[in-house]
């Protein structure tokens, strides 16, 4: 993603929490594309952190246009075995730092009278139940659910959109083609089309609350 939107000529900070030294290898390539690219770091589980995200990437670049909320995680969590602990790491991570860095977003941009954009990373599982992963299903359904009022609470100042990835394999995966029948289109996501519709979405000016699945047609299947 930082790639694509740095080809496209945006200026990016990339945040990382434990992948620091590959945050900052990135920057340095990121910079090869003309632009400018800087390096925050923070522990979104911590209260208060995502704020200190947000102001840090703030007095890097001196004005923050856009947010792409990426980072989250992901655990296999049987319903029988999740505790509370469980589902509050994944609704911080995923759910709370997104808004906070949202809401921070919007008062920025509201200081400046200036327009941006959000979008929000969900999962194309929201669009059915799904067993053995429930924390993290209901952590993307809030973000979901937040992306859409979002967009109408912020309007027109901030648009807010979120893409919802089907399984993205690594580059060094052997094949992305998926046995006929369980893809409609017979082939999963790469990491480039997901970044395509985050850019798509991040630039289009005409666009608010809106979810756009990048997922072969999974979320179609019941
Ligand atoms: N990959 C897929 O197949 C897939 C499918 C559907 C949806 N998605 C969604 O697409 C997005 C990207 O997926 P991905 O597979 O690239 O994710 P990932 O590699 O599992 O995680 C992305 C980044 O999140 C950061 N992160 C995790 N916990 C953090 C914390 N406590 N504080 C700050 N940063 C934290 C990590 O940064 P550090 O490494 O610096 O710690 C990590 O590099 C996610 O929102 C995911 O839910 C992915």
């Amino acid at each position: 993603m930082a790639d694509t939107l740095a080809r496209a000529g945006w200026d990016v900070i990339v945040h990382a929490n434990r992948s620091a030294a590959q945050a900052d290898t990135l920057c340095t390539h990121l910079a090869t594309h003309g632009g400018k690219a800087w390096r925050v770091t923070g522990d979104l589980l911590a209260a208060g952190v995502p704020e200190a995200v947000f102001d840090a990437a703030l007095a890097c670049a001196g004005r923050v246009d856009a947010l792409v909320n990426n980072a989250s995680q992901f655990a296999l969590q049987p319903l029988a075995s999740a505790t509370p602990e469980n589902f509050e790491r994944l609704w911080r991570i995923n759910t709370l730092a997104p808004v906070r860095l949202t809401q921070r977003l919007a008062a920025h941009l509201a200081a400046r009278h200036a327009t941006g954009s959000a979008v929000n990373l969900l999962d194309q599982r929201i669009a059915h139940p799904n067993a053995g992963a429930v924390p993290y299903l209901l952590s993307k359904k809030a973000l979901e659910a937040f992306t859409l009022s979002a967009a109408l609470e912020f309007a027109p100042a901030l648009r807010v959109n979120a893409v919802a990835p089907g399984a993205v394999l690594l580059p060094s995966a052997a094949s992305n083609k998926e046995p006929a029948g369980t893809i409609p289109l017979l082939t999963r996501p790469s990491a480039e089309q997901v970044a395509a519709a985050v850019r798509y979405l991040l630039e289009a000016e005409a666009v608010t609350g809106q979810i756009l699945y990048v997922d072969g047609g999974q979320h179609l299947l019941s």
